[in-house]
């Protein structure tokens, strides 16, 4: 699809509900790059793991921002894998960072306002000459406000729920159902209720709810809008 001008498609939404999957589609379509954002609060969470800084399950807040100088996040696109790997201080995470144990302690990273300003102003930065689909949860709110296209998706806790255990269980992961919908139902509360740029949809962003939709469903959805709004009249 060619677009009539370069355009930041924001797309953010619920724990789980096919982002990501969304946006690499679309910036594959687009020939625009494609930022998970989610893998960089997961990637400073993970540092904040490996370096004993969650205790008893508990997140030592002050220790993390202490040492968010030492985190180093970026991303490299794998040509021979075709996607996108998350690097964190020159180490390949990108496995790492979708397991449980680092899923259960996101969230509360991503309440700390000193680690948002950090991967704000990076996602900023990564931003600055547009053709970028990001995705997230404060997109369309904060990163980029001034996005020319925002999505809200969603879908219902327990369909987000089996499509995560389906995801992970074929990647060979040992999971448990109802740990995987008490933490997508965890996560959208810390999400949403947090102080900072909590998770919420902005007022000019379109919503989808796509319990009942297919991947390529969902697709064609926002492709349209992307058409409708900026297409040069060829069809996609
Ligand atoms: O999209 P995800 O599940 O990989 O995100 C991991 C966590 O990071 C999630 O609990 C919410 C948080 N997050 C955020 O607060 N802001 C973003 N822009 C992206 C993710």
């Amino acid at each position: 699809m060619q677009l009539k001008k370069d355009i930041i498609i924001a797309i953010d939404g619920h724990a789980s509900c096919g982002k990501s999957t969304l946006a690499k589609k679309i910036a594959k379509e687009l020939c625009y790059s494609y930022i998970d954002t989610g893998a960089m609060y997961r990637a400073a969470t993970l540092y904040a793991l490996d370096n004993n800084f969650v205790k008893n399950n508990i997140l030592d807040k002050n220790l993390l921002v202490q040492n968010l100088d030492k985190i180093n996040i970026s991303f490299k696109y794998d040509t021979e894998l075709e996607k996108s790997i998350t690097i964190l201080n020159n180490k390949n995470v990108e496995e790492e960072i979708r397991s449980m144990r680092v899923s259960e302690q996101a969230s509360p990273v991503a309440t700390i306002a000193q680690v948002r300003e950090k991967l704000v102003d990076l996602q900023q930065k990564m931003g600055a000459n547009k053709k970028i689909t990001m995705d997230g949860r404060d997109i369309g709110t904060v990163v980029f406000p001034q996005a020319d296209i925002k999505i809200f998706l969603t879908a219902s806790a327990d369909v987000r729920a089996k499509r995560r255990y389906k995801e992970l269980t074929e990647k060979g992961q040992n999971v448990d159902y109802n740990d995987i919908f008490n933490n997508v139902v965890t996560r959208d509360k810390i999400d949403s209720t947090r102080e900072e740029s909590p998770l919420k949809q902005a007022q000019d962003a379109i919503l989808i709810d796509n319990s009942n939709l297919s991947v390529d469903e969902t697709y064609i959805v926002v492709a349209s809008i992307i058409a409708q709004r900026f297409g040069n009249g060829v069809k996609f």
